[in-house]
């Protein structure tokens, strides 16, 4: 069975010391669901701080990007070397460094293939556009993002691979993909392209989110259907006790 996944993608929020707050908070609650695996990933500035205060917990620790390099003269970039000791996970080609940060499906392949060869585990971030999703080419466009960031990825690293669907329209706006329409998007295109591309045992061990407006409230439903396997949350992974909700509440609908 694949063990359900709640990653809170802290985005360009929270200090240092509020981040290192809410990890010593978080640590010591939900001990009776050890069923959900939990990560948070805050800003490079306070991934060091959040590590040891999470370390010998059961709250992992993800990095929000990195580039492909070991090393370089990259002003202001942080290699995947750096991140060893400090980030387990590592998000990669979320829709925001798509559209502000040049991120390509040419750069994510790297991205995934650096992070795989540097013991980091990559979350691949996939999904459409407002426009894309109404002209119809919600699968077609994401299919391609899914091929085109596993190019070259062996099947052997799968089992470090975890994938989300965030459709950009859903990110953010309060506006959600149905739960029917996002396991539809993640077992009909995803896990699809990942059969296709590495054959059925393997497409279906691999855990494969949904993120855009996730919050409590719907964290059920979305976790209800067979194809989610857990949420990439960005607002509501914010405050302790709704990150707490969540991880609840996919225990609840999950059964474990
Ligand atoms: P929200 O949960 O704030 O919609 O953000 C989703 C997201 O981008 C997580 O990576």
């Amino acid at each position: 069975m694949r063990k359900p996944i709640i990653a809170g993608n802290w985005k360009m929020y929270k200090t240092l010391a509020e981040s290192v707050s809410f990890a010593r908070e978080l640590a010591p609650r939900l001990a009776s669901f050890s069923g959900v695996e939990r990560v948070v990933c805050p800003t490079f500035i306070a991934l060091a701080g959040v590590a040891d205060a999470l370390r010998g917990t059961e709250v992992h620790v993800g990095a929000q990007n990195i580039h492909w390099e070991a090393q370089g003269a990259f002003t202001s970039q942080i290699s995947p070397t750096m991140l060893q000791g400090l980030a387990e996970y590592v998000i990669i080609g979320h829709s925001e460094c798509r559209a502000y940060l040049n991120e390509t499906d040419e750069t994510v392949n790297k991205k995934v293939k650096a992070s795989l060869a540097y013991g980091l585990k990559p979350i691949i971030a996939v999904g459409e556009s407002l426009a894309q999703n109404e002209a119809g080419e919600t699968e077609t466009f994401v299919g391609g993002q899914v091929r085109a960031a596993l190019a070259g990825v062996d099947a052997a690293n799968m089992a470090n691979i975890v994938m989300a669907y965030e459709p950009i329209w859903a990110i953010g706006t309060g506006k959600n993909a149905t739960s029917e329409v996002a396991n539809s998007i993640i077992g009909g295109t995803i896990r699809a392209t990942l059969a296709e591309l590495y054959g059925n045992q393997i497409a279906q061990s691999v855990r494969i989110q949904y993120g855009g407006s996730v919050k409590p409230s719907n964290m059920t439903e979305y976790m209800s259907q067979p194809d989610i396997d857990g949420a990439l949350v960005g607002g509501a992974s914010l405050k302790v006790d709704d990150f707490a909700a969540l991880v609840e509440g996919a225990a609840q609908a999950k059964g474990v």
